[in-house]
């Protein structure tokens, strides 16, 4: 299945109780490619990121999910973790009492199957974190407790660095980006690209500046559960003059 684009979300619906929030999305990202989505509150977002890495919270009524031609559309989320998706959550949970560098250490060895040595991996930590600008006692602090904006989204780019995945979702809207966070985002995504030019991103967001930075590929605007408009970075620019309302 070599010629099978990376991932691939043919005519996806789904639902919460009664009520259908994806009607309908459709979306081919290959590798190395950057798709930008943006889209209204509520448009079903964040979602489309959950229920594609298998959130039960939604159930697909109809359509499919595909990771390298195989239709994953019914794996579990531990299993497409490992088969190397990546969601970075809008709102990271703390976890109590489990530091940065021991959930790398659990994560890691659900992703890869492997057991890195606590040396290893703080190497290979201490060499992303420096990449990114981190300061190395970050490691040993507890995951999100009292983590800045920035530093959460420092913690995710070390997540997707580290892990390794060949398809990252990163779902960024409504979470207030200041400015500093955004410049991490922006900058931990271009260096793990630059490691790993094959990664395939989809990258959810309000925030024009962030794709004056990244300049995605492809840009698509989400308006009630589906694309209703796809193009380039021109796209982008004009929702920021005219708003949404002229893709309703
Ligand atoms: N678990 C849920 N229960 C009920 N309604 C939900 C749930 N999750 C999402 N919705 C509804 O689905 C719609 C899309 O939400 P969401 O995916 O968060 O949009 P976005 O991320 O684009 O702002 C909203 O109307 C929201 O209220
Ligand atoms: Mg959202």
């Amino acid at each position: 299945m070599s010629d099978a684009p990376l991932f691939e979300i043919e005519d996806l619906h789904a639902r919460v109780e009664d009520t259908e929030i994806l009607k309908g999305f459709d979306l081919r990202v290959g590798a190395g490619e950057v798709h930008a989505l943006m889209g209204p509150n509520g448009s079903g977002k964040s979602t489309l990121a959950t229920t594609l890495m298998g959130s039960p919270e939604y159930e697909i009524t109809s359509g499919a999910i595909r990771f390298k031609g195989e239709n994953i559309t019914a794996w579990p989320t531990d299993v497409r973790a490992k088969a190397g998706l990546f969601l970075a959550f809008q709102y990271p949970q703390t976890v109590e009492g489990v530091s940065v560098i021991n959930f790398m250490r659990q994560s890691l060895s659900a992703r890869k199957g492997i057991d890195l040595s606590v040396l290893e991996l703080r190497l290979s930590i201490m060499e992303w974190m420096d990449r990114l600008g981190m300061d190395p006692s970050f490691a040993d602090r507890y995951l999100n407790e009292g983590f800045s904006g920035g530093e959460k989204k420092r913690n995710e780019i070390l997540q997707m660095a580290l892990l390794e995945p060949e398809l990252a979702i990163l779902d960024e809207t409504d979470s207030g980006l200041d400015i500093d966070a955004l410049r991490v985002v922006a900058h931990g995504i271009r260096e793990v690209r630059e490691s790993r030019p094959a990664l395939g991103i989809v990258l959810i967001t309000h925030y024009q500046r962030l794709l004056d930075e990244i300049e995605p590929d492809h840009v698509h605007i989400m308006i009630d559960g589906r694309i209703v408009q796809s193009g380039g970075t021109e796209l982008a620019k004009t929702l920021e003059v005219d708003g949404y309302g002229a893709f309703k």
